[in-house]
């Protein structure tokens, strides 16, 4: 039986893909290393683990069928950018991956969604997070700025493009995690390192409260974190996030997700939020 959702708590509304074809077949980041093996089953039992978790905080879990040759296709947030009803697509920089662009937005048009074609290179949930009124944005690695403006025509929401500098903390959901996108309350957490001096000042202006995550929640990609404003699911070795997440008032939920690091990815990677109109 699934636990009902707090009151004062929305419902979150997810699209997940399971890892039937997950394997590190190339490197595009440097947690991927092709001689290290991996193990198909321990990612899709983790993967189960961490939809369930979702069912059982009372979320709603929506599943895109895997293909196979798209061994990253479980990083769903990487498959489009979902604000207010509308569905912005993916278009990735490597070409390994550029055909999960098309299949995410298929899998948006044929559930009567208008979804909108990107012009500019852009990873989805990876690099555009959407924090209260306003849309952090990532480039540096991935995202180009352009994509960044493009966002902010179709959305009519403030876009604010922060530059990411460490190659380990190439989207920016792997460098910033949203707790809270309350737009009376935003909060957020990041990791310093991951962003170029004008952008830290940029976040520290925007975000005075923020929690400042560790060397070690940044190594365990604690960063790359589901919060539905109660409950923050995150890596089991991101202790120190997990301790200052309690101490405002979250639940942390630790949920190993270690056989998908290999790839690069926690659960923020897994979890594409759909967000309907406002
Ligand atoms: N191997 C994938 C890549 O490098 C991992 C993507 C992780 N996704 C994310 N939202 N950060 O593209």
């Amino acid at each position: 039986m699934s636990t009902p959702v707090a009151p004062g708590k929305t419902a979150r509304h997810y699209l997940m893909c399971e890892p039937t074809f997950f394997t590190v077949a190339y490197e595009i980041n440097p947690w991927m290393d092709q001689r290290r093996p991996t193990d198909t089953q321990r990612a899709i039992d983790q993967w189960r683990h961490l939809r369930d978790t979702y069912l059982e905080l009372g979320h709603t879990v929506e599943l895109i069928p895997p293909l196979e040759g798209l061994p990253d296709m479980v990083y769903a947030a990487n498959g489009a950018t979902v604000v207010d009803g509308l569905v912005y697509s993916a278009r990735f920089r490597y070409p390994q991956r550029q055909p999960e662009g098309p299949a995410y937005q298929k899998w948006f048009a044929d559930q009567g969604f208008v979804t909108h074609t990107a012009a500019e290179v852009n990873e989805g949930e990876g690099d555009l997070l959407v924090v209260g009124d306003v849309i952090l944005a990532g480039t540096g690695f991935r995202t180009d700025a352009s994509a960044h403006h493009e966002l902010a025509a179709l959305t009519g929401r403030e876009v604010v493009t922060l530059e990411l500098v460490n190659p380990s903390y190439y989207h920016l959901d792997t460098a910033l995690a949203v707790l809270s996108s309350d737009p009376s309350s935003p909060q957020i957490a990041y990791y310093p390192p991951a962003f170029s001096p004008a952008s830290l000042t940029e976040l520290e202006r925007r975000f005075p409260h923020a929690i400042l995550a560790s060397d070690r929640d940044a190594a365990a990609l604690g960063l790359n974190a589901v919060s539905d404003g109660e409950n923050v699911v995150l890596a089991p070795g991101a202790v120190d996030l997990a301790e200052a997440v309690r101490a405002r008032g979250f639940t942390p939920i630790p949920v190993d997700t270690s056989e998908l690091l290999k790839g690069g990815g926690g659960a923020k990677c897994c979890t594409l939020e759909i967000r309907a109109a406002r």
